[in-house]
């Protein structure tokens, strides 16, 4: 939260990438999430009233669920007198928290307005959670978690209970690179395709999920640990498990394959995969696989998770 050239003040919410867990989250297993550089900044003015001036160039439906998604939390947090406009540094729709760091930079303004101070993070995530669930539904709670948090997460939903989230300690930096392997269909289209799945054949599922959310503990004991090796490893084990769970594609595969090729210590596809998305590495220095896929037309980008 800062003052904004001009009057007013800006809210961060970041986007987020899920090293380990995601999908198998849904069901009760644990994910780590780390937050990333992009995100959405919400920028507050003192009105007469409280209104949301939605992006020009969005779409009607993405647009009427914004507006939707911002009635419900200005609601929850009375309605403060200020107007809110947001720009975002994050692709949409990739499996990177958009709409979940969209949720945080307008909750976190909509709650300064409201109180005159920063918001604790558990309000924060609270009211943000607001807005996850009209854009998503049910969503495990993971991506908002950590935008909220702004910081490295083990986390874990938990049936008619709050989720446990436990704030990482990290040992050593973790460096990323992240590259774009195409469009994708939304992730309530690939957790409901999956879901039909689970229910057809539940024992089947649940042990890829169980032995999901085991690796993302492992993982998370290494990154405590600072073993980029064994989480690195713990990340390409779960690229495998999820597409035996059948969320990759041939694009998402191949770019996995084509970042440990470059040097990742591991790589996964991030979110919820389907048929694109993002693709994440864990690098002991990420620039040279970053030059290189840069040189070959791939969007990509590095960010560093600090301890
Ligand atoms: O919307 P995405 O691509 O960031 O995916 C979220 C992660 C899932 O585990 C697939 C869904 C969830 O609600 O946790």
């Amino acid at each position: 939260m800062r003052p904004a050239p001009g009057g007013g003040y800006l809210a961060f919410g970041p986007g987020k990438v899920i090293l380990l867990g995601e999908h198998a989250v849904v069901y009760g297993g644990t994910a780590l999430a780390v937050p990333i550089r992009l995100g959405v900044t919400a920028h507050a003015r003192p009105a007469a009233s409280c209104l949301f001036r939605a992006p020009a160039a969005l779409d009607r439906a993405t647009r009427r669920l914004l507006l939707r998604a911002f009635a419900a939390a200005a609601e929850a947090a009375g309605r403060p007198p200020v107007t809110i406009s947001v720009q975002s540094t994050l692709p949409m729709s990739m499996g990177l928290g958009s709409s979940a760091a969209v949720a945080v930079a307008i909750s976190g303004a909509l709650l300064r307005a409201a109180a005159g101070r920063a918001p604790a993070a558990a309000r924060l995530r609270d009211l943000a959670g607001r807005m996850e669930a009209v854009f998503h539904g049910t969503p495990s709670g993971v991506d908002h978690a950590c935008s909220a948090l702004g910081g490295p997460i083990a986390f874990r939903r938990r049936e008619g209970r709050p989720p446990r989230i436990r704030r990482l300690a990290l040992r050593r930096p973790l460096e990323l690179l992240v590259a774009i392997a195409g469009s994708r269909r939304p992730t309530r289209d690939t957790v409901a395709a999956l879901r039909r799945r689970q229910a057809r054949w539940p024992s089947r599922y649940g042990r890829l999920f169980q032995e999901v959310g085991r690796l993302a503990e492992e993982g998370v004991r290494a990154a405590e640990r600072g073993d980029l090796e064994s989480l690195g490893d713990a990340m390409n084990v779960n690229h495998g498990l999820l597409a035996a769970l059948g969320v990759s594609s041939p694009a998402l595969d191949a770019m996995a394959a084509r970042l440990r090729a470059a040097g990742a210590l591991g790589a996964k596809l991030t979110g919820a995969g389907g048929d694109g998305g993002a693709v994440v590495g864990l690098f002991r220095d990420a620039r040279p696989a970053e030059a290189r896929l840069r040189r070959a037309g791939v969007t990509c980008f590095r960010t560093r998770v600090e301890p």
